[in-house]
């Protein structure tokens, strides 16, 4: 079985704004029904579990497609980070997910994920031992800050060759991932996103070349693009 789980627990306070930033509209949608709908299109995927946070109000406002709505159940165990969100959700799914399932981990926060990047992670992976993510090359120089404070300047270059940036889904096996992401937890050991956890195992996931649209909103200009690529202006 493959299945889909989208943390979405988080405050995103970056972006401002009063509700949180998976339920920011994106062309009068919640950015949220965006990764769902993506999902919901490729005919792998055979349900999409939302973590939400416990006190969450504001997911049974959220308008789908007949088949999105079919597929989806929320799981109101959101925790304090993201890494806690993925794992509480992971457990709550312990009784019905088998240890060699499929899981694709994918930010609420990436609305432009397609049905077409899903299909290319699985046809790269669906074979492979370990699983992987999707990811891009680091195309722009990259700059590390003084540490000295004030003002950022340069301390050096960092040398991009070999670097990309990971993106989201992120797609394991559920005994495997759960088994990282608990280890991690209990290590006091924080990951950012599940290849980091699985890789503290020894593991190697693959790289599987995503797409420039697929980025995270963080910031209220991030949502201006998503809405300009949306529109396909
Ligand atoms: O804040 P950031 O962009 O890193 O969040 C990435 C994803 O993780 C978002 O979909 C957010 O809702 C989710 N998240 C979560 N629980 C938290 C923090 C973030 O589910 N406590």
């Amino acid at each position: 079985m493959i299945v889909a789980l989208i943390p979405a627990a988080g405050v995103g306070t970056r972006i401002g704004g009063d509700l949180p930033k998976q339920y920011q509209l994106l062309a009068g949608r919640p950015l949220l029904a965006y990764s769902i709908e993506a999902f919901a299109a490729s005919a792998e995927i055979s349900a999409i579990y939302v973590v939400v946070a416990p006190a969450d109000q504001s997911f049974g406002g959220v308008a789908l497609s007949a088949r999105a709505e079919a597929l989806t159940r929320t799981l109101p165990v959101g925790g304090a980070s993201r890494h806690e969100s993925v794992l509480n959700g992971l457990e709550a799914l312990a009784k019905e997910l088998d240890p060699a399932d499929w899981v694709l981990v994918h930010d609420a926060a990436r609305p432009g994920l397609t049905a077409a990047l899903v299909a290319r992670l699985l046809a790269a992976l669906l074979q492979d031992p370990v699983g992987g993510l999707l990811a891009l090359p680091v195309a722009d120089t990259l700059k590390a800050e003084r540490a000295d404070g004030k003002a950022a300047t340069v301390s050096h270059t960092v040398d991009r060759a070999g670097l990309w940036q990971a993106q989201t889904p992120q797609m394991f096996r559920f005994g495997l991932l759960r088994e990282a992401l608990a280890g991690a937890l209990k290590a006091n050991r924080p990951v950012t996103d599940e290849a980091s956890a699985i890789e503290a195992l020894g593991f190697a996931p693959r790289l599987v070349r995503g797409s420039p649209s697929n980025f995270k909103v963080t910031y209220p200009e991030d949502l201006e693009l998503a809405e300009k690529l949306l529109k396909g202006q």
